[in-house]
């Protein structure tokens, strides 16, 4: 029986035989992406031309540990291939993202690959988005307390993410709203609602962005591709 780490890892080295020598990745953010980053390493240790562009200051440094080159969006605006872990899966492949505080730039590097793949174990897979993880919304702390209210509207129960008791920040400084929405029938909707709230600065909804999933399982890594777009 595998670990549910095993299946993050088995997920992560499948994700690996789509990088081509001469790519410039986007790196992940979390424990799976963790895996990934490690499996990049490898590459680069055996020969391989690679640079990666982090998604967190927490990717970077461990990128820069294990000695895989770090470039940026200033040098290479586009990129080859971004591969991240997720919070949820839907079978359309939206994505609730963030649950490591990196939406904001993992959205940018996702949105800048020209492929996007996601590794996730198959506990992340669900029907609907949003029946077990919280939308994070990411809100400028000036003002974040007027981004409840609406988001109540919208069917949320919005929660200041803290860590011992004080706000978390950022890479980029804001604060994290977990917003739990118990099932969201329309995330097109729900996206662009979240976004027209002022103070928010970017929300973990990834929607239309994925080209693939590969999912660790019991049974070995399955490969999801979008069943339709919202
Ligand atoms: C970070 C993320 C992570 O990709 C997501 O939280 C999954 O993390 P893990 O692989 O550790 O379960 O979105 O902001």
């Amino acid at each position: 029986m595998l670990t549910q780490e095993e299946m993050k890892r088995a997920a992560a080295e499948v994700s690996l035989s789509y990088v081509r020598p001469g790519m410039v990745l986007g790196l992940g953010t979390g424990s799976t992406a963790r895996h990934v980053l490690e499996g990049v390493a490898r590459l680069v240790r055996e020969g391989a031309d690679l640079r990666g562009v982090p998604t967190s200051l927490a990717t970077a440094e461990a990128a820069k540990l294990l000695g895989i080159p770090l470039t940026s969006l200033e040098e290479h605006p586009e990129l080859d291939l971004a591969i991240d872990g997720a919070d949820e899966v839907d079978p359309a492949l939206n994505l609730i993202k963030g649950m490591g505080g990196a939406l904001f730039r993992e959205k940018i590097v996702a949105a800048a690959a020209k492929t996007f793949i996601v590794v996730v174990d198959g506990s992340k897979v669900v029907r609907r988005l949003g029946t077990q993880a919280p939308v994070p919304v990411e809100v400028h702390p000036f003002g974040w307390r007027t981004a409840i209210r609406p988001l109540e509207t919208l069917g949320g129960s919005p929660e200041l993410r803290k860590r011992d008791g004080e706000p978390v920040r950022t890479d980029n400084g804001n604060y994290l709203l977990d917003t739990r929405f118990n099932g969201i029938r329309s995330p097109a909707k729900l996206a662009a609602a979240i976004s027209s709230i002022p103070v928010v600065v970017e929300h973990g909804l990834f929607l239309g962005m994925a080209d693939l999933a590969l999912v660790g399982t019991a049974d070995g890594v399955k490969t999801m591709r979008p069943s339709r777009r919202p």
